[in-house]
């Protein structure tokens, strides 16, 4: 008698995802912060299959910048890095987390507590394998909560997240809502169109290396999301600055 064999047991979307990113994405430290690895999008890596495979059904139609370093990430992530005092003991919110760069860098420091939000499954995905990778633990939370209540955390970072107008809007209403409750809010950003440049204070300035880019090209900004621009003067402003100046 010949048993039939047993059925290939179906995986998961996320398993699937998982084990597609562990093959095809390599490892490589962030261009400015040797300490963290990523795993990064290569030519070779075919992405497109990945937004194909299960149906779509994880991270569907969404382009996957979880896949790639930008800018605005990466200059939060190093300020925090050679900062820690900004996190150290606090709870601290990472608002379109992506690749989890600024959430790892803020565990990193020392935040008491780290949540990595996205609204993209793959980019909770990936954040949780780049986490433990890089040796540290937050948790991941797929949501968009930019139509809600502030969280309550004590710090919100915010890397490269007002490259488009509709989303630059809800975002910047929600941070008003959480600076009302009386959360911090840090940006990084190189300075994308739809950026709030009148709510906002810089603190530092980085070159860093942007999305498609090797080299520590691209001008980038730490800033402090305020209610009133008068209120919040930039330690930028005056004699001195850009001493930060740290080249990324
Ligand atoms: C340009 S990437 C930046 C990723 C990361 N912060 C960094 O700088 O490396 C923007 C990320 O924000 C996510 N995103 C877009 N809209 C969002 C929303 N409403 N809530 C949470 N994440 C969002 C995208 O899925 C994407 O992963």
């Amino acid at each position: 008698m010949t048993l039939p064999l047993p059925a290939k047991p179906a995986e998961t979307p996320e398993a699937d995802a998982t084990a597609f990113i562990l093959a095809n994405l390599p490892l490589a430290p962030v261009p400015g912060i040797a300490e963290i690895r990523l795993h990064g999008a290569q030519p070779s890596s075919g992405l497109r299959r990945l937004a194909e495979m299960a149906g779509g059904s994880t991270g569907a139609g969404r382009s996957p910048y979880w896949a790639y370093h930008w800018a605005g990430g990466t200059v939060l992530a190093r300020y925090l890095l050679d900062h820690p005092e900004t996190v150290r003991g606090r709870a601290v919110l990472d608002l379109g987390t992506g690749s989890g760069l600024v959430a790892i860098a803020a565990a990193r420091a020392g935040a008491s507590s780290v949540t990595g939000v996205d609204i993209d499954a793959h980019a909770i995905i990936a954040a949780r394998l780049n986490a433990a990778l890089n040796d540290v633990t937050f948790e991941t939370l797929q949501a968009d909560l930019t139509a809600g209540e502030p969280p309550s955390v004590d710090l919100i970072t915010v890397g490269d997240l007002f490259y488009d107008r509709s989303l630059a809007r809800r975002v910047t209403a929600f941070l008003d809502r959480c600076l009302a409750m009386g959360i911090t809010v840090l940006v990084g950003d190189p300075g994308r169109a739809h950026l709030p440049r009148q709510r906002l204070a810089a603190i530092a300035e980085y070159q860093v290396s942007d999305f498609g880019e090797a080299g520590a090209g691209t001008p980038a900004t730490v800033f402090a999301f305020s209610a009133e621009h008068s209120a919040f003067p930039s330690p930028l402003a005056g004699e001195g600055a850009l001493a930060e100046g740290e080249g990324g």
